[in-house]
């Protein structure tokens, strides 16, 4: 493989890259992580063959989950996914992972394409609709997705049991046959309702044949295309695609009320961020033949040449070689070329809890000053081009990134360096060790995503080049005034720093980017990865270039983090009041309440007298025993929470209609104070509180 792709126009891949959206409901964990060094990686070494990428992002916004968690937070869904949004670039950044944009399913081009590819489903006669029966919360006033639904297991009878498989027997049923189902959300009994639903029919045999194609045509990993038989086998079903009011969601065209189940608009969202991307005119940059225009989005992805690749976790198969393919085909347009689906990645052998993380905290370990490269090493190491799972093991990433990059990559330059008077290099035998071919091999090894295999070759040529600078003991030959001999030697040890050093580059672009500063080379790439930097050649001044990855960091990174020691009650302090049903809860009605005035009460050194809004369209009076704690200037304009159907009740001062919560200790003059409850910004007067 040699010439230069970068000068012969028809060699130039047109690709476009992305890893799966994230739900925007949480942070990123580890297995992200992983996942976008995977794709990082490859797209580097993409690029390093002059080849043209777009490589995409964009978070997952839609859907129950995120709404619901929204509710809770007390925001918006659109501010929810905005503010997990925020946080995204520090992570990106911060493990060199380069993203050329990063959009959201939530965004006006989503919309647009999501309703053009269902408008296009919808012409070709592959949308139905069918009534359907399903679990509704009449209390929240919503249908239930499964997950929202427990019950006792109907067949070994165990409590509390999800609404699509039980936990203990791992029986598998829908929610209707759960005995004395509830919703978790209200803990009310849902009821069965029926609802049209709209369907993508899979089943149609025009899409079966053609997905029978598309997955068994060898483009899939071996393991995946037959997953993708089995499913086959069992027989494709239609895809409900609609959900009702309330969702996060797009709207479906002409039927009110009905919005695209998240998983229809999630994969749109690929296409999203790129015309995302094209429209804000920056998918030029990566554009390397500056003789073309850049093309539009439509023009772009409507192009034979271009390819598409995906990279996903083995959970999300079915949406992406199914689904996926069949909504991109049918809608008239390009189907991916590539799905490529990486394992879990596991701590010390443990899975992934989704509400407890795992011991590494993509952001801990930054902020402890541990270096990203060294967790790009450790995991690029452990990757192949097959679906398997990946472990973090704490004693072996120490082990492998010391010994591997620090002992014997960076190892050559720091020793050859010194023997090369003025640092200039001598004229040596640079190719006995068949860099070319090192490269070669190296560049095959990541296309096939055999991450682990190339730096396996990588190190093998390293320990060469470390045999052959221990075996000419440069050190001896300057004794003998042999220094000629150990300049030659150190010279040849320094090109193959160089070799070696492109070959890192897709995993360790930082690194790379220093060691070029020290070789004072041209920006290595494929094509001049093996040239010899050649005699004459003025290398800088070397600074270390990594350090050792302390034990003592990695100790800090696995400790968990504080948490607040669970109290013992203090002396004093109350037993918690007996239990109540739900029911007993909701006939309290609590409301959000804005404090509009607040005046003392002449006579009384305990009460505030309060006007409050609950939004009714009136204002309440209310007396509150908590003049110790607050002036009234404190309060006015405040938002509270106030029982606002307690029954009115006459007082020395005036009626008093309903009461503001506060929080205090059974003897609350002794100790510690009263503290009214606000809520979190966004509550408006008149919200309920449940
Ligand atoms: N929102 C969907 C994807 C929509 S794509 C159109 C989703 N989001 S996710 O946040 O749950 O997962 C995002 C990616 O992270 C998926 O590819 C998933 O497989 C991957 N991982 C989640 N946990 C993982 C590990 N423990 N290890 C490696 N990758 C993991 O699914
Ligand atoms: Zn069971």
């Amino acid at each position: 493989m040699t010439g230069s792709p970068r000068k012969d126009p028809m060699s130039q891949r047109k690709l476009f890259v992305t890893t799966a959206l994230p739900y925007a409901n949480g942070k990123f964990h580890i297995g992200h992580i992983m996942e976008y060094i995977q794709a990082d990686i490859w797209v580097r070494h993409q690029r390093m063959g002059g080849h043209m990428v777009h490589f995409v992002g964009a978070d997952d916004a839609h859907g129950a989950p995120i709404m619901i968690a929204a509710e809770k937070a007390g925001r918006t869904p659109q501010a929810f996914v905005g503010e997990i949004a925020a946080g995204r670039k520090a992570y990106l950044d911060g493990f060199h992972v380069r993203f050329d944009n990063w959009h959201s399913t939530d965004s006006p081009e989503n919309t647009e394409l999501a309703q053009g590819i269902y408008k296009a489903l919808k012409a070709r006669g592959l949308i139905t609709t069918r009534t359907i029966e399903q679990f509704y919360d009449p209390v929240k006033g919503m249908f239930l997705p499964d997950r929202y639904i427990k019950g006792e297991c109907p067949v070994c009878h165990a409590k509390d049991q999800y609404g699509d498989s039980c936990e203990v027997c791992s029986s598998v049923y829908s929610p209707t046959e759960l005995i004395e189902p509830y919703s978790t959300l209200t803990g009310a009994k849902p009821e069965l309702r029926s609802s049209d639903h709209y369907f993508f029919q899979l089943s149609n045999p025009q899409v079966v044949d053609f997905l029978q194609a598309w997955t068994q045509d060898g483009k899939l990993q071996a393991e995946v295309a037959k997953k993708a038989g089995e499913w086959f086998e069992a027989g494709m079903a239609d895809w409900d695609i609609s959900r009702d009011a309330p969702y996060f969601g797009i709207e479906i065209p002409d039927a009110p009320g009905k919005y695209f189940y998240v998983w229809l608009d999630a994969p749109i969202g690929y296409l999203a961020s790129l015309k995302n991307h094209f429209d804000k005119g920056q998918a030029r940059d990566h554009w390397h033949a500056p003789s073309r225009t850049a093309a539009s989005f439509d023009q772009f992805v409507a192009d034979p040449s271009v390819e598409q690749v995906h990279f996903i976790g083995k959970d999300i198969v079915y949406f992406h070689t199914l689904f996926w393919p069949a909504m991109l085909k049918f809608s008239g347009r390009k189907t991916p070329d590539q799905v490529n689906v990486h394992g879990f990645i596991t701590v010390s052998g443990e899975k992934m809890s989704k509400s407890r993380g795992t011991g590494i905290d993509p952001l801990k370990y930054l902020s402890l000053g541990m270096n990203p490269e060294w967790l790009r090493y450790y995991i690029a190491a452990k990757l192949n081009g097959r679906v398997e799972d990946v472990d973090f093991n704490p004693d072996d990433f120490v082990a492998r990134v010391n010994a591997d990059l620090v002992g014997k990559y960076v190892n050559i330059a720091s020793r050859a360096v010194k023997f090369i008077p003025g640092g200039k290099l001598v004229a040596g035998h640079p190719s006995a060790l068949h860099p070319q071919k090192l490269v070669d091999e190296v560049r095959a090894l990541f296309e096939a995503r055999e991450y682990g295999k190339a730096l396996r070759e990588i190190m093998a040529f390293a320990d060469e080049v470390n045999l052959r600078f221990d075996t000419a003991a440069p050190w001896k030959l300057v004794k003998e005034g042999r220094g000629e001999d150990a300049a030659k030697v150190c010279s040849d040890c320094l090109e193959a720093f160089k070799v070696l050093t492109a070959c890192l580059k897709p995993v360790l672009p930082e690194l790379a980017a220093q060691a070029e500063a020290f070789l004072k080379c041209e920006p290595l790439d494929w094509t001049n990865a093996a040239k010899p930097l050649g005699a004459g050649h003025q290398v800088g001044e070397y600074k270390h270039l990594m350090q050792r990855v302390d034990m003592k960091q990695v100790d800090a990174l696995f400790e968990p983090p504080a948490e607040p020691v669970p109290q013992k009650p203090v002396p004093g302090g109350e037993e918690i009041a007996p239990v109540i049903t739900i029911d007993d809860f909701t006939k309290i009605d609590l409301r959000i309440a804005r404090i509009v005035e607040c005046k003392a009460v002449g006579g009384s050194t305990k009460l505030l007298q309060l006007t409050l809004d609950v939004g009714e369209g009136r204002l309440r009076n209310v007396f509150s025993g908590i003049a110790s704690a607050y002036q009234p200037a404190d309060l006015v304009g405040k938002l509270t929470v106030m029982v606002a159907n307690l029954a009115p009740r006459k007082m020395k001062f005036g009626v008093s209609e309903g009461m503001v919560l506060a929080a205090s200790h059974a003897d609350e003059k002794a100790r510690g104070g009263i503290y009214v409850l606000e809520p979190w910004p966004g509550a408006e007067p008149g919200l309920r509180v449940r």
